[in-house]
């Protein structure tokens, strides 16, 4: 269905730029490190107006129309990919794809030429997945486009680390006071990192557990509980994130034997036993079935990690939405 009365249907929108409490400031998106809390609040509340306007039947938003999105995946994706692709089309955005395979990379190309002729088509919004740590923003500070960092190596995956609030809060309204366990290899986390972030600035407690081998040193300066022991924690904790064992960033043996660490960090049947009855848990895929939980509790009543996914479109809609509004905004042009 088209939705050509957007501002119309959504008379509060224009507070956000103009008189509101929160003004949207920020060129790129580049990591939950770099918003404050009424930003990330902002971002989730725009998403959770996409997704009601998606549930009301507008599917179709005519906001972006004439943009240019460049989804540029150097690594591999298949959630973050499809939902900004999708979140562009829904926003009624142009998109082009990249993807190494294929490219001229193979024929030496850099990283730096890649984007700049992609963005030479005419890219406003620029989507960068990367293996290497800060890629996204070395691209912001050469390109004009805005960058929105889909997931940089082991830095920060800020679209998932705001998936992953919209559906904490969606389930307990306000994340002031909750405790939230992320569980498995911390060190080699994008994840991690933009939960962390995203989580303390919306007043959770962290938790962080798994083999010490996993945790990163001084990873308490962030301001986060530390815990090897699951069994231990698992009575205090509101939700649980999964966090997938990131074999391919792993360049020596972090613990003995899958078994063992499913043994001892794996979710399962008997652990969500012990667990608050309203515990939630989620986690950001892909998943190792029967490693970081097994299969009943993936598929069972206490997992949002579909839910996690079809907040991923909303989220990724309210950022290439905001980011627009601020290069409108930024060239004078308002609506
Ligand atoms: N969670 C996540 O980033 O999934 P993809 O790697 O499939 O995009």
């Amino acid at each position: 269905m088209q939705h050509k009365g957007y501002e119309s249907a959504m008379p509060q929108f224009h507070d956000y730029f103009d008189d509101g409490p929160v003004r949207w400031t920020q060129k790129h998106l580049l990591g939950l490190e770099y918003l404050s809390a009424d930003e990330i609040t902002l971002i989730l509340d725009q998403a959770v107006e996409f997704k009601r306007l998606a549930k009301a039947g507008d599917t179709k938003l005519e906001l972006l129309n004439g943009v240019v999105v460049g989804n540029l995946f150097f690594e591999p994706s298949t959630r973050t990919r499809t939902s900004f692709g999708l979140a562009a089309k829904r926003l009624s955005a142009d998109t082009v794809d990249f993807s190494p395979s294929g490219s001229s990379l193979s024929k030496g190309e850099s990283f730096l030429d890649t984007a700049r002729n992609i963005e030479a088509m005419g890219v406003s919004l620029m989507v960068v997945r990367h293996k290497t740590p800060g890629a996204p923003e070395f691209l912001s500070q050469r390109i004009d486009a805005a960058v929105l960092n889909a997931g940089d190596g082991t830095h920060e995956h800020p679209t998932q680390g705001l998936l992953d609030l919209m559906t904490m809060r969606e389930k307990f309204g306000d994340l002031q006071g909750r405790t939230v366990a992320l569980v498995g290899d911390i060190r080699h986390s994008r994840v991690a990192r933009s939960n962390i972030w995203g989580l303390q600035k919306l007043g959770a407690h962290v938790i962080v557990c798994g083999p010490a081998t996993l945790i990163p040193p001084e990873i308490e300066k962030m301001g986060v509980e530390v815990s090897h022991n699951l069994d231990a924690i698992i009575p205090r904790v509101d939700c649980i994130n999964l966090l997938r064992i990131q074999f391919e960033r792993q360049r020596g043996a972090f613990f003995p034997s899958i078994n063992e660490y499913a043994h001892l960090f794996g979710m399962n049947g008997d652990r969500l036993a012990k667990a608050k009855k309203d515990v939630v848990i989620l986690a950001p895929g892909p998943i190792n079935r029967g490693v970081e939980l097994t299969p009943d509790v993936a598929d069972g009543e206490h997992s949002v990690i579909l839910e996690q996914v079809k907040n991923g479109l909303a989220v990724r809609m309210a950022g290439l939405y905001l980011l627009h509004r601020y290069q409108q905004q930024q060239a004078g042009i308002s609506k």
